[in-house]
């Protein structure tokens, strides 16, 4: 069979392009690309191969130049012949944003994107399956310190964090006003974070929030909060087995669930030896964050209660050439605290059913293998464009 993927070059894409060439199922991988030449593309892909050794067979993983965020882009593809005899599309691009300055082109991509795929699918002779890598966080904010199950989801009432969540909201419902439930397989991955092998990670998406709080060290948020996180490999394995099994369901969780998932201490507690010079981890609540602003701002009041923790105002003063910078930082950081605040853990019992699989192994367990690759990574760089 012959797969149509996007977002091939990312953190998830990149793992399930190495996955899926590996599968005797699979003949051609069509590669939407984002590239000034199709020399340029194979560079791009051949590097997703590149990064751990695996094998590039330039016979089966061909390059389609293309932006989903172009307003013609259902006939772009349309005019390529080539990709005519596909039959699944897996569609894992998106912009992942979650800054505001971000949101129309956030809607662009997402929305009108997908449109445009549903456009050209419904254009082909041999389509037998659309896979939408959607996200288990569109079941929205007012959920809170429970379990979440599939079938909560999508519902347009609910009110989002972030925009980023409300388009994966809508890419799911055009999906279904477009095409047959049996011809799509919507997996919803929790939060993807780093790789379950102890190897450099494909990308440092979600870890840069890890970074950002070991560096800051108080951390604003309730540390105790159910955090559902997945590795990229457990996410990859788990959808690329949907995909080749008998399923059951149009829609999966690919998550840690109740038996595995973590807390924001227990992350910051598996990593805290490794970085034994640093001030200790503290969580404070929430609101803080402001009063850290205000700070970084030099315009806290004497009598805020941020004042109570010298030892970590000292350690900002000697870290931070100049202390305004932490507030990019900590605007980055906000949505993503105000999601490790929400308890949500989602039911992964259709994924382990379906598939066999063991619960993945909880993310604090990981994590602390691959906590020597976090001074990789480049704060400032990320909080642009995390
Ligand atoms: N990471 C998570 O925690 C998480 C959790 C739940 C769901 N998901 C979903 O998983 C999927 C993959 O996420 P990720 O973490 O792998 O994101 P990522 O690393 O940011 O990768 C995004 C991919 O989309 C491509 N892309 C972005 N805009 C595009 C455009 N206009 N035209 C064509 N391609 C475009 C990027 O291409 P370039 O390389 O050219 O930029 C890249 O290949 C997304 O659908 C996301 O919503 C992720």
């Amino acid at each position: 069979m012959n797969i149509f993927l996007t977002g091939s070059t990312g953190f998830l894409g990149g793992e399930l392009l190495v996955d899926l060439s590996k599968r005797k199922e699979v003949n051609k991988i069509y590669c939407l690309v984002r590239a000034l030449s199709e020399e340029h593309a194979t560079i791009r892909l051949k590097h997703v191969f590149d990064l751990h050794g695996d094998v590039f067979d330039p016979e089966k993983i061909i390059p389609v130049l293309g932006n989903i965020g172009e307003h013609d882009f259902s006939h772009v593809l349309l005019s390529n012949k080539i990709i005519r005899d596909t039959n699944i599309i897996v569609h894992s691009a998106a912009n992942t944003s979650f800054s505001k300055i971000y949101d129309k082109i956030v809607e662009q991509v997402n929305i009108s994107g997908i449109n445009e795929l549903i456009k050209w699918s419904l254009t082909l002779p041999n389509l037998e399956t659309f896979v939408y890598i959607g996200t288990a966080t569109i079941c929205g904010k007012e959920v809170t310190n429970r379990i979440v199950k599939e079938d909560e989801s999508p519902n347009p009432k609910v009110h989002h964090v972030v925009k980023y969540t409300y388009t994966k909201m809508m890419g799911e419902i055009l999906l279904a006003q477009h095409l047959p439930k049996e011809k799509t397989l919507i997996v919803r991955p929790s939060i993807i974070m780093g790789d379950s092998r102890d190897w450099l990670p494909r990308s440092y998406v979600i870890l840069w929030a890890i970074e950002t709080a070991n560096m800051l060290r108080l951390v604003p948020v309730n540390g105790d909060s159910a955090l559902d996180v997945v590795p990229v490999d457990f996410a990859s394995n788990s959808i690329v087995s949907l995909l080749f099994t008998k399923r059951k369901h149009s829609v999966y969780h690919i998550s840690a669930g109740q038996a595995s998932y973590t807390t924001s201490k227990r992350v910051m507690d598996a990593i805290e030896p490794s970085f034994p010079h640093l001030p200790p981890f503290k969580f404070v609540p929430k609101p803080l964050i402001n009063q850290m602003k205000l700070w970084a701002k030099n315009k806290l009041p004497q009598e805020a209660e941020l004042y109570q923790y010298p030892t970590y105002l000292d350690y900002w003063k000697g870290i931070f050439d100049d202390v305004n910078q932490m507030r990019i930082l900590l605007a980055a950081l906000e949505p993503y605290l105000e999601f490790a605040e929400l308890g949500q853990i989602f039911d992964n019992s259709r994924l382990l059913s379906d598939t066999g699989f063991q619960t993945p192994e909880p993310a604090h367990i990981y994590l602390a293998r691959s906590a020597k690759y976090l001074k990789n990574i480049d704060v400032f760089a990320g909080a642009v464009d995390p």
